[in-house]
């Protein structure tokens, strides 16, 4: 097992990451005030995890509830969160009940949302399932739910207690949902780890055959880049922008086709060569640099154009971004590969260039 700590004062929090966790329930009772947990997952999840998980639970004294939502993208909304208050109102758990997100992002991000407001909140951990969740959602206190005019826009900062990442999971996870996490992977490098993208570029086909060792190397190094940068920036002032590299042109891609459509990953890759695009306009980046962050992704198995939307709809979209300040978009661009900046100055003409170089058929 590998551990590591998200240095935050009094709300720090360890992760820890290695294969068979989930059967290890003693790691998770010193993070329980309380004698009772409920465990928040989905219909695809529960089948293959949460009875492991919960028995462990019950096996050393815990009361364990179980909310089982539907499993998808296009569920990350209020009437879904609803359906975990029922089940805490229902099953009359208190603020001290631990709520236990067992699932990729769409779970971790809903069920931590859900415990930021259950009660004025209520001690909260991460079981990330998927590659996605691992490095990255399950990490850093980001909580939210969708809205029909845009991506996690309502939502909050919440840590939880423990970070539990059971590499074993992984085993049952789809292909596609696997690229899709690696685009996350991806990003660190190129923001900020160029000794780890170099690593990538040596051993993404390692990852996509699931080779246990690299896949636990990927999560780790993934997790002290993310623990680094939420240490250094929690509420997003700054520095932790930048963890959201073709984030903007990605969520436009999500909410443009429909929650679900596109897997975030996908969205991302799409969204990262958007961001290379007009980098590149910028003179930022020069031919060989765009080559390359294209080859690795296309490697990963992930898209390198975006998804078929108007030009003008992909703007409007993208000013619904968290990051919009005084209605100019800021843009996270690249400044060599694995440096990244967020940047304000693109005119709509230059955005609107990099956009069209990067839809289908371009
Ligand atoms: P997801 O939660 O939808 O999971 C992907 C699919 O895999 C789902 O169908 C899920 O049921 C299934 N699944 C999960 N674990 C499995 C397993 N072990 N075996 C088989 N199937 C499994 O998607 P995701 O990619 O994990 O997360 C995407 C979400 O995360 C998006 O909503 C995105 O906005 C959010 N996100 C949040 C942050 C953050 O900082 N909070 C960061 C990045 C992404
Ligand atoms: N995924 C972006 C962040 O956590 O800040």
């Amino acid at each position: 097992m590998q551990s590591l700590t998200v240095q935050l004062g009094e709300r720090s929090y360890p992760i820890l990451i290695g294969s068979g966790l989930l059967r290890q329930p003693e790691l998770l009772l010193p993070y329980l005030p309380r004698k009772k947990a409920v465990i928040v997952s989905n219909t695809t999840i529960a089948p293959l995890y949460l009875d492991c998980l919960a028995k462990g639970l019950r096996a050393n004294g815990i009361e364990v509830v179980e909310s089982v939502l539907p499993d998808g993208e296009q569920h990350k909304d209020l009437q879904t969160l609803n359906q975990i208050f029922d089940t805490l109102l229902g099953n009359r758990c208190e603020r001290s009940t631990t709520l236990i997100a067992l699932g990729g992002g769409v779970i971790g991000d809903m069920g931590g949302f859900a415990a930021a407001c259950y009660q004025r909140g209520m001690p909260f951990i991460q079981v990330p399932t998927t590659l996605l969740s691992q490095v990255d959602s399950s990490v850093g206190g980001k909580t939210a739910i969708n809205h029909p005019l845009g991506k996690n826009m309502v939502g909050a900062f919440y840590q939880p207690k423990i970070v539990l990442a059971d590499t074993s999971t992984l085993n049952t996870l789809p292909d596609r949902e696997l690229s899709s996490g690696l685009a996350e992977v991806i990003k660190y490098g190129l923001i900020r780890d160029l000794p780890f993208l170099e690593w990538l570029e040596h051993n993404v086909e390692s990852l996509l055959e699931r080779n246990p060792e690299a896949l636990a190397f990927a999560i780790h190094r993934s997790c002290v880049n993310k623990a680094e940068v939420v240490a250094a920036d929690e509420r997003e002032t700054g520095e932790r922008a930048l963890l959201n590299l073709g984030h903007t042109f990605g969520h436009a891609i999500e909410t443009g086709m429909g929650y679900g459509e596109w897997l975030h990953g996908e969205a991302v890759a799409a969204g990262t060569m958007m961001a290379v695009a007009l980098s590149r306009l910028k003179g930022w980046l020069d031919d060989a640099d765009v080559h390359r962050i294209e080859h690795l992704l296309l490697r990963a198995k992930l898209p390198i154009t975006g998804a078929p939307i108007a030009v003008d709809r992909y703007l409007e979209l993208m000013r619904h971004d968290k990051k919009v300040e005084d209605g100019r978009l800021r843009l996270v661009l690249l400044k060599g590969v694995g440096s990244a900046i967020v940047s304000d100055d693109s005119s709509d003409a230059q955005i609107r260039v990099a956009i069209e170089s990067r839809l289908p058929n371009a």
